[in-house]
């Protein structure tokens, strides 16, 4: 018992060397012991555990938390399989432990915040992008998302002192909307040199979504001497979209862009970096009042995103984006415009 203290303290010494120093490394976090599989329950072969997973179910902590009459009806099981389902992910599943709010705390000081120069859009998110953070910019076609992304990458190049991160940039881009004309443009803005901040964003184009997830551990391999603080995925719901279509590849769908988002928030995580995706909107006819326009993807993005932007196009050129869900600010608007410099009050 006495010697993880010890493990302990030799972290402690080592994390006291000065950060700078060093080329930060993008390693996933120590694991002691490989995670069970579903197939590890008890009563759960081959055929049971493809039908849990059709039904999304790759987890155990994901069953855990199921009641027997649900998980029957989701996964077409019976419910005297699926009662001895859950209670072997009960006892199998890492439900993980509590952490002490000191600790928390600790983290949280590490975060930064990305200005995006736009004083209506920095005080509605109370200060900028926060690391640490998934945030999802949403909206219709034209509405702005690509903008955005654009702007914010450039931002990401900018020294600490002006609101930058003095970062590396990742872009992932699925719709063949990168621009680095676009980019040069809003770097002049900013008094930059277009030639170094797009040295500082490295862009690849997904074909499909598989691609696309795979990209994602490609920047853990590309990191290695670089000081990535953001990764942008515009778009990030577009390929999952087209490819898997109707009901039946619903829960095949959101299992594959839960993975996904894990992936990148562990990214966020590890590297102290923001992690910005784009989302497009479906009409929802049914709503009967406010805005039948929803994202798409569902609870699964709906959960991973720390921060939900939504953004509208007004009156005369100018931009509307409302802040939605936030874990530790109110709810609100603020309005801006794109120019060609980029995003401005
Ligand atoms: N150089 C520029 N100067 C001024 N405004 C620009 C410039 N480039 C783009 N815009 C504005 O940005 C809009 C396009 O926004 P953007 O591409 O970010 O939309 P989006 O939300 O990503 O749409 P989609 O869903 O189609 O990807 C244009 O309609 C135009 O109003
Ligand atoms: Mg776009």
């Amino acid at each position: 018992m006495a010697t993880k203290s010890k493990k302990a303290a030799k972290v402690e010494i080592e994390n006291n060397e000065d950060p700078k120093e060093e080329a930060p490394v993008l390693m996933p976090p120590e694991e002691d012991a490989p995670e069970p599989l579903i197939e590890d329950l008890p009563g759960v072969g081959p055929a049971t555990a493809e039908k849990l997973r059709e039904a999304g179910f790759d987890e155990l902590l994901a069953l855990a938390v199921m009641s027997p009459g649900d998980l029957a009806d989701q996964a077409e099981l019976g419910e005297a399989v699926a009662t001895k389902i859950i209670s072997g992910a009960k006892k199998m599943a890492n439900i993980g432990g509590f952490v002490s709010g000191e600790a928390l705390l600790e983290r949280r000081r590490e975060v930064l915040k990305l200005s995006s120069k736009v004083e209506s859009i920095d005080d509605l998110l109370g200060g900028g992008f926060e690391t640490q953070a998934l945030v999802e910019v949403y909206g219709a076609f034209g509405s702005g998302k690509t903008q955005i992304g654009h702007q914010l990458a450039v931002n990401c190049t900018l020294p600490m002192e002006e609101g930058g991160f003095d970062g590396d940039v990742f872009y992932i881009d699925t719709e063949d909307t990168f621009r680095p004309e676009r980019i040069s443009q809003m770097a002049r803005g900013h008094g930059l040199d277009p030639e170094q901040v797009l040295s500082r964003i490295h862009v690849a184009r997904a074909y499909n979504s598989a691609h696309q997830m795979l990209l994602v551990d490609e920047i853990k391999r590309m990191s290695k001497g670089l000081n990535v603080k953001m990764i942008i995925v515009d778009s990030l719901t577009s390929h999952f979209r087209a490819e898997f279509i109707g009901r039946g590849m619903l829960a095949n769908r959101q299992q594959k862009l839960n993975r996904h988002l894990k992936d990148l928030k562990q990214l966020a995580d590890v590297n102290n970096a923001l992690v910005l995706v784009t989302n497009q909107v479906h009409s929802k006819p049914d709503a009967m009042w406010g805005d039948p326009t929803k994202p798409i993807g569902g609870h699964v993005l709906a959960h991973a995103s720390t921060f939900r932007l939504y953004l509208r196009k007004a009156k005369g050129g100018r931009r509307i984006a409302r802040l939605v869900d936030s874990p530790n600010l109110p709810d609100g608007e603020c309005v801006y415009q794109v120019t060609q410099e980029g995003l401005r009050d």
